[in-house]
Order: C-alpha cells, then sequence, then structure tokens
C-alpha cells in the first residue's frame, strides 16, 4: 500500500526514485508519480504502473539530485493523474507524498477553501499540503516547523516526505501509522516505506517512530523531533537484508521463487530454536515471558489475512498441545469490539509486514489495558516487532509477492515451535511424543522439498480448471486453516470465487453449489478425522462435483473416489498444515499464470496494508 521513495545527495535523483519506486512496487498500488528540484520543481504523474511514468517523463528534464516519488493505493479519490501524488501546494513551492489516511481532512479543506484555497484533487494528502504552506505563511516558520504544526492538528495516519522549491537541501519526513525508513549513505539520504529500496545503497538506518519529524539536510546530521517539539537522537541500526532476497533469481515470478524457497525459509524459521539432537526448542525472544504463557487463563491472537489463517493453525496446536485456551480474532473486529482484555490477558499479534494497521491497532487497545503482547513478525524492525513487549521473527526473508506463501509457513512453523516449547514447560505433553514431534518437525524442510517437487499434475489440473467460477475447498481438524488459506490464495491471484469451509458444514450450506461443474479440492490426509473427510468426499461425488485431493503419500481409498490427487509425504497431523498448503500455492500460481493475471500485483491488493 503507497510507497514512499527520496532521495538527497550529490547523484540524480531520478534513477535512484524509479528503481526504488520498483523496489516497492510489491506494496500494491494504481497511480505512480515524482517530484524532482533542479530550479524549479518538477512533479509528474501517472495512472497505472511505474513504466506509465517511465513513459511519461521519456522527454523531460530529469536532472536534480533531490526528489521524492511515491506509488498511491487510492483512498480518498480514484485512481487518476490528479489524485496521483506528489501534490503540490497552491503556490506550488511545496511538493510532498503521503501514506495513510488523513481523517480530518474534509473539515481542514472547509477551513482552507475559506482563507482561499483551491484543490486540483480529491486527496487528503492535498489538504496536508495546503496546510502546511498556509501555516508557513501565515505563522512565518521554516518548513520543519510548519510541517510539525500541521500534523498536530491532523487526525490520522500519514507517513510524510515534504520538498521546498526554494530549498534545495532539505527534506522534511515523518510518520505516523504508516511507516518510514531513512537510510544513511555517504553525503547522501534515502527515505523509504520500507527498507528495500535503500539496501543497495547503504545498511545503517533509522526507522522514525511514532509522531516524529526528521530534518534532513544536505552534507549536516540527521535531526529528528516528536510533533510536540522534543528533540529525539537518531538510533542508527544495521539492516541485516541482502539484495539477492529482492531479486527473481530467475524465478518467473517472485511468488514462484517464494513457494520454492519455502525448504530454506522454514529450516531459517527453525533455525537455532529447534534442538532434536538435545531434545529441546529454545525460543530467545519469548524467554522472558514463557511462564507468564504457561500460567495464562487464555491467549488471544489478532492478525488478518493469510496471517489470521496462520493463527488459526496456532489456536489448534496451542490448545491441542499446552492446553491453554486460544482465541484467533480479525484484528479488524477485535479493535472495534469492545473486547474483554485485561492485564492477565496474553495477546499473540502475527503479522508478515509488521505494519497492518488493523493489527496495529488491536496490539495498541490491548496494551492500553494492560495486557502482553507478543509479536510474531517477518519484517525486521517493524511496528508491529517494535510496538510489542518480546516476540519472535520468522526470518522468512523478504516476502515480495503480495500473495502471502513462505511467510504463512514460517508463522506456522514459530506457533509450532511455541506450542511445543508451552507443553514442554507445563508438563502437557509425554517427553517421547515431544522428543518425536521435533524429529518430525525437523524432517518438515526435506519433506516440503520432496512435495515441491514435480508440477506436472498440478498444472494438469490448473488447465483443466482455469475457466471455472467457482471453487471450493474443505478441510476439518488442523486442514481447516488449510483449507482457507488454499481458497483466499486462488482468489486473490486468480480472481476466481472461491470459498474455504470445515468440510462437515459443508451440509450446512456450500453443498447447495455442488455440481459437475464445481471443482472442491478436499485436503484428506491420513489420521484425524480422516475416515470423516472421506465421507465428505463421498457427499460431493454423490452430487457429481469434482473432486480434487490432498491425500498422503500411498493412499488408497480416496485415490478410489477422486477425480484428481495430489500426493504429499506423511508426517505428524499438526504438521501437515506446513506440507498441504504447498500444492494449494501451486495450483493457484498455475492457474492465475494461465489465465494471465499479475501474479506477483493482484488487482487491488496491497502487501503492506497501512490503512483501516
Ligand atoms: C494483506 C496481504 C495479505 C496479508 C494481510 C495481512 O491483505 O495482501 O497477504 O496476509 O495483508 O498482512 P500482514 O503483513 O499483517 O501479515
Amino acid at each position: 500500500m503507497c510507497g514512499i521513495v527520496a532521495y538527497i545527495g550529490p547523484k540524480d535523483a531520478y534513477p535512484i526514485l524509479i528503481k526504488g519506486l520498483k523496489r516497492l512496487e510489491y506494496r500494491g498500488y494504481d497511480s505512480a508519480g515524482i517530484a524532482l528540484l533542479n530550479g524549479s520543481l518538477n512533479v509528474f504523474k501517472a495512472k497505472g504502473k511505474v513504466s506509465e511514468l517511465e513513459n511519461l517523463v521519456k522527454n523531460a528534464d530529469l536532472s536534480g539530485n533531490v526528489g521524492i516519488a511515491h506509488t498511491r493505493w487510492a483512498t480518498h479519490g480514484e485512481p487518476n493523474d490528479v489524485n496521483a501524488h506528489p501534490h503540490y501546494s497552491q503556490s506550488k513551492n511545496i511538493a510532498l507524498i503521503h501514506n495513510g489516511i488523513i481523517e480530518n481532512y474534509a473539515s481542514l479543506r472547509k477551513e482552507l477553501e475559506a482563507r482561499g484555497y483551491t484543490f486540483q484533487s480529491s486527496t487528503d494528502t492535498e489538504v496536508l499540503t495546503n496546510l502546511i504552506e498556509d501555516i508557513q505563511i501565515n505563522e512565518e516558520v521554516d518548513l520543519l516547523e510548519a510541517v510539525r504544526i500541521a500534523l498536530n492538528q491532523v487526525i490520522g495516519a500519514y507517513a510524510i516526505v515534504v520538498l521546498a522549491r526554494d530549498d534545495k537541501d532539505t527534506l522534511i519526513a515523518a510518520r505516523k501509522g504508516s511507516p518510514l525508513v531513512i537510510g544513511i549513505g555517504i553525503d547522501e539520504y534515502f527515505v523509504a516505506s520500507d527498507a528495500s529500496p535503500i539496501i543497495e545503497y547503504t545498511k545503517n538506518v533509522v526507522y522514525l517512530d511514532n509522531e516524529e519529524v526528521a530534518l534532513i539536510r544536505r552534507n549536516k546530521d540527521l535531526k529528528i523531533k516528536t510533533i510536540r517539539n522534543v528533540e529525539k537522537t537518531p538510533y542508527i541500526q544495521k539492516l541485516e537484508m541482502n539484495l539477492d532476497a529482492l531479486e527473481k533469481g530467475g524465478y518467473e515470478h517472485f511468488m514462484l521463487k517464494e513457494i520454492y524457497e519455502q525448504p530454506h525459509s522454514i529450516r531459517d524459521s527453525m533455525r537455532g530454536r529447534l534442538h532434536p539432537e538435545l531434545g529441546t526448542i529454545s525460543l530467545g525472544g519469548i524467554i522472558d515471558y514463557e511462564q507468564k504463557l504457561v500460567n495464562a487463563a487464555k491467549i488471544t491472537i489478532v492478525a488478518c489475512g493469510t496471517s489470521w489463517h496462520a493463527g488459526l493453525v496456532g489456536e489448534y496446536l496451542i490448545e491441542d498441545l499446552a492446553r491453554i485456551p486460544v482465541e484467533v480474532e480479525y484484528a479488524s473486529e477485535f479493535r472495534y469490539r469492545n473486547p474483554i482484555i485485561s492485564e492477565k490477558d496474553i495477546i499473540i499479534a502475527i503479522s508478515q509486514s509488521g505494519e497492518t494497521a488493523d493489527t496495529l491497532a488491536a496490539i495498541e487497545l490491548a496494551k492500553s489495558k494492560g495486557a502482553t503482547i507478543l509479536g510474531i513478525c517477518n519484517v525486521v524492525g517493524s511496528s508491529i516487532s517494535r510496538a510489542t513487549h518480546a516476540g519472535i521473527y520468522t526470518h522468512a526473508g523478504p516476502e515480495i509477492g503480495v500473495a502471502s506463501t513462505k511467510a504463512f509457513t514460517a508463522q506456522v512453523t514459530v506457533l509450532t515451535l511455541m506450542a511445543l516449547r508451552l507443553a514442554q514447560l507445563k508438563g502437557t505433553i509425554p517427553k517421547t511424543k515431544f522428543l518425536h514431534l521435533i524429529h518430525e518437525l525437523g524432517l518438515i524442510p526435506d519433506k516440503v522439498e520432496q512435495t515441491l517437487k514435480g508440477s506436472k499434475k498440478v498444472i494438469e489440473i490448473a488447465e483443466k480448471f482455469k475457466n471455472v467460477r467457482n471453487f471450493l475447498y474443505l478441510g476439518r481438524g488442523y486442514n481447516f486453516p488449510v483449507a482457507l488459506e488454499g481458497a483466499l490464495k486462488l482468489k486473490e491471484i486468480s480472481y476466481i470465487h472461491a470459498e474455504g469451509y470445515p468440510a462437515a458444514e459443508m451440509k450446512h450450506g456450500p453443498i447447495a453449489l455442488i455440481d459437475e461443474e464445481m471443482p472442491v479440492v478436499v485436503i484428506a490426509t491420513k489420521r484425524g478425522t480422516y475416515e470423516k473427510v472421506v465421507s465428505n468426499i463421498q457427499e460431493v461425488k454423490a452430487r457429481k462435483g469434482i473432486v480434487i485431493a490432498i491425500v498422503t503419500k500411498g493412499d488408497v481409498a480416496v485415490k478410489g473416489m477422486a477425480d484428481y490427487t495430489i500426493e504429499i509425504p506423511e508426517t505428524e497431523e499438526m504438521l501437515v498444515p506446513l506440507l498441504a498448503t504447498i500444492p494449494l500455492q501451486k495450483l493457484s500460481y498455475h492457474i492465475a499464470v494461465m489465465r494471465g493475471c499479475n501474479v506477483d500485483q493482484p488487482r487491488n491488493l496491497a502487501k503492506s496494508v497501512t490503512v483501516e
């Protein structure tokens, strides 16, 4: 969702900014724009992809060693050239880019209109730009002060970068809610929504905190203060990410690369934590909270999207192994439904990006009630990882494809480790079972590797069903969240309507949809409720539905009934989600590719949802 890049230094800004925007494309957007300062302040904007912007500026003067650039995911006003950022102030002295939503923009706009301002766009961002200009003129303050005063009048979320025509040596950046990171190079600074546009130039970064404003000046030290005017010392951190992780590495799409990275990413999630040879699990990130977890009367997991599905697997795991009651909540519901939370509660927030606005708000709410908040995040240094009391990073590496794949299996891996560790501490699991499970968990990366081998069957199924309008996904127990995730993956990237259901619930509704045209993906792996699922398959077949079954290697019964089967290696029931998810990711991928969809950047979706 909205991407910000800015540069100030000795080099030409344009190539750095365009490359940066491309690195941020994965976040999801529908228009792009750039402002360059070279005596005059020139703004170029175009609806559509960054490549449209490149076409637009082909013959323009693109000189200038300071500039700001933006990809916009429309909130206020449709995606078009006018609503794209940067926005000029009325005098065209200021250009501003913004990620977030200014909630009181309508009243601010009215006040500014009364003072003679006119607006070109329907955006909240143009209102903020003119508000800053108005303050600068009327209160006779410099740009930094004008931004600071303006932000005190703003309700909502923002990450902004401001550039003024009469000062080629300064950028002002600020954030609340939406993320912003400043890269510190030699005689140059970069600003971006995340570290991906910065990594190839410098590893030294400062993450701005909420309500902080940064004064970024050519050849001068970085200065940070809060919007209440309290000076802050910039805390410089070293990025651990490397550039290879941000490139496709020979794969046609990031999503495919990320699907195939899973043996590696799951291993990374377990590295230093799972010790089958010692018979232990260590989770350094939450070590100080382990006793609290063990004694917890209840754990609440909050998350959105795919992370919420991982949370559901987590619920089954923690309840099953550690016997602690778990509730899994959509963060967007939790935050507005007056939940019963006290200082006795433990909240686990799960988020790949660590920036999801609803999850962040759920954390803040629970924190205000005194609860302990633990995080399971992928992006190191992200807002959620900093807002929580403690947490465990998933270490899946950067996930660029909008549809989450390796982040999901990494989250499930971490939740499995956590459930097992709590069970061990609580004594709710016999030692032999614990040792057996950690041994099996250690084998998962190799089994994922086997699952990934050979795509013939998946491609054949994709070819057959690429043009259907609906899919149903069914699973029970640990495979119910897998069904939900499989359906989500398909709709996200192929735009085919798909629903995930607990297999037994089918008879309470979705069964009405089943006919000879309806493909039903059933996760029918051995153990657990296998026999029950076999009955559900018969119910589908009795109504002439088409069954695509994910089965355990060597299965005979389901093979005899289903139209198509895909085998996965045998493992313990509670570890099956780590394997069964893989063919469903591949099926969605191949269907989407065959339908000509933009797999890595599906329409209307954003990777990092920084607005509610
Ligand atoms: C967006 C992404 C999903 C993701 C969800 C939650 O909708 O497109 O892939 O699952 O946000 O994101 P998070 O970063 O909090 O896991």
